[in-house]
Formats: structure tokens, sequence, C-alpha cells
């Protein structure tokens, strides 16, 4: 199988990236809870390096809660601050905004001792597209947020939210690329819908995910179905016959199937489920 997804613009995107980056003090890196390890970016450490880094893993709500603390234990026993989140919940920005307000007045004194006053610290939100980028954004500004308007010096159209006295925050996301070349990375952002879903034909998509489901969470199609067959593309079929998804001469029509299978998965109709665990990845 070959999964070639890599999109053009995403040359352009990391040199715009490049230079955003050169204006930030923190980068708040989002990725999904569901998959920590292909929702990264495998450049950005790098990219970002001498900055600080918050590792956001979203969309907390649909994801395992006893594999997203697992993340959270091995991100931290790695030295990276991490914190798991619903972004859409302005609560759950707030713990954010804790970490921030915190690394802020570290920078403050910092900069004090050096004679400088009153230069907040600015953060840049980034992550691989669909993540919850803009969302996180919004939950962060909230309505009381004001726009600071463009500086000299910086790439037109640039604006920065003030936070707080001590804080700003880039108004757009900065965008990233996931790990294109690994295929089971590629396999994993397309059934959570992170990507396109032309990587692969529809029906293969959701019989690799009923394959990795099973392995997982076994019975979970099962229950929620009333599936009795157990090999995938027979389990699709049975899918499709019980949604009265049925073309020309009862033709079951697994490609409705693996449409309705694969929405109730990425919205969280088929439970909290992760798909990767910490010790099957590296960072
Ligand atoms: P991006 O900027 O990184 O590309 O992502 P964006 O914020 O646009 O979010 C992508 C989708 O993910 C949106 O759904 C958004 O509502 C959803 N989302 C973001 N954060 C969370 C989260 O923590 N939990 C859950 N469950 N969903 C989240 P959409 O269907 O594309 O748009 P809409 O229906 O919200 O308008």
């Amino acid at each position: 199988m070959n999964l070639q997804w890599y999109p053009g613009h995403m040359t352009k995107a990391r040199r715009a990236m490049e230079e955003s980056l050169k204006l930030v003090d923190v980068i708040v890196e989002i990725r999904d809870a569901r998959l920590p390890y292909a929702s990264a970016n495998p450049d950005l450490k790098k990219l970002g390096q001498g900055k600080k880094r918050l590792l956001v893993l979203n969309k907390a709500d649909l994801a395992d809660p006893a594999v997203t603390a697992a993340w959270e234990a091995f991100f931290r026993a790695g030295g990276v601050e991490a914190l798991s989140v619903d972004s859409r919940s302005k609560n759950q920005a707030e713990r954010l905004r804790k970490q921030l307000d915190l690394w802020a007045a570290e920078k403050s004194e910092k900069d004090a001792k050096r004679g400088i006053k009153n230069r907040p610290i600015r953060v840049m939100v980034a992550g691989i597209p669909n993540v919850g980028k803009s969302t996180m954004i919004n939950s962060l500004a909230g309505r009381a947020s004001t726009k600071t308007g463009d500086k000299p010096g910086v790439t037109k159209g640039l604006q920065w939210i003030r936070l707080s006295r001590s804080m700003e925050l880039m108004d757009t996301p900065g965008i990233l690329w996931p790990k294109f070349e690994d295929e089971t990375v590629g396999l994993h952002l397309a059934l959570m819908g992170a990507i396109s879903q032309d990587v692969l034909p529809l029906e293969e998509l959701a019989v690799r995910g009923i394959r990795l489901l099973e392995e997982t969470y076994p019975g979970v199609l099962a229950e929620k179905y009333g599936l009795s067959r157990t090999e995938a593309y027979e389990m699709l079929q049975e899918l499709a016959e019980k949604q009265g998804f049925l073309k020309k001469g009862s033709v079951p029509d697994t490609e409705a199937a693996a449409r309705r299978l694969l929405n109730d998965w990425q919205a969280g109709r088929l439970g909290r489920i992760s798909l990767e665990k910490p010790e099957e990845s590296e960072e």
C-alpha cells in the first residue's frame, strides 16, 4: 500500500513557521490525545530549540482516559510539560493559562535582572491540521481579548492577542506537517479524520480500522452495532445490512457503512478510544 499524501503547500508552511517561531518565547504544541505519536511534527523539537514548549494532548474527551494519563506521565518523565484537555472548554484552557502565567512571571523576573521592563512573553499555538489549534486560540483568547495590531518588523498581517499585561498570543496558529513518510502514521491520521481520507479507499480504511479496534478494544463494534461476524470486511457488510445501507439487488453498501463507522468513531460515538499507547511509540 502506498500512502502518498504530502501536500505541496507544506513547504511554504514550513518557511512561514520558521519565520513566526523567531518571534515567540513559548510554543504550545497541540497534538491529538488519541494519537500523540502520529499527530506530532517530526521537526518541531529542532525548530523550537531554545523555546519553552507546552505539549497539549487535545480532544482528551474522545480519548481513553487511562491511556491519556499514561501519555502525560510519559512526556513528563522525558522532561516535557504535558497537559491533556478538551480545548473547547474555557475552564480547561485556564489550566494552560496557569502554566503560561508561571513562565511569563519567570521571564519577567529574568528580564528585570537585565534591565528590561514590560516585555510580554509571546506564545504561539502550533500543530498539524485539525488537531484543534484554532479552538484552543479561541478558548485562550476568550471574548475580552483585544488585538494589538501589526508590529514593526513583523510579517504583515500577523496579529497578537494580548492575554494579560505579561502575555501575548499569536492570533494565527502555526501549521505543521505530520510524519508523512510513516505508513502507520498516515493510517492513524486518516482514521481520525486528521488528514484526507482519500489516502485509502474508504472501505479499506474502515477495514484497517476495524482490525485495529478489534485488537485494542475487542467487542466494541459488536456492542455498538449488534454485530455477530468477526472478520473485518464481513463486519462492514453486516453493518451495512443492519443500517439498511443497500444497493440495487440488496447488495450491502459497504462504502456507506465505512463512512458511518468512521464518522461514529471520530465523533466519539464508539466510546473513548486511543489508537496509540506510549510504550509502542517514541516521542
Ligand atoms: P485546527 O485549527 O488545528 O485545524 O483545528 P480546529 O480548531 O479547527 O478543530 C478541528 C475540529 O476539532 C473542530 O471540529 C473542533 O470543534 C474540534 N475540536 C477541537 N478541539 C476539540 C476537543 O478538545 N474535543 C473535541 N471533541 N473536539 C475538538 P469540526 O467538526 O471541524 O468543526 P465544528 O463542528 O466544531 O465547527
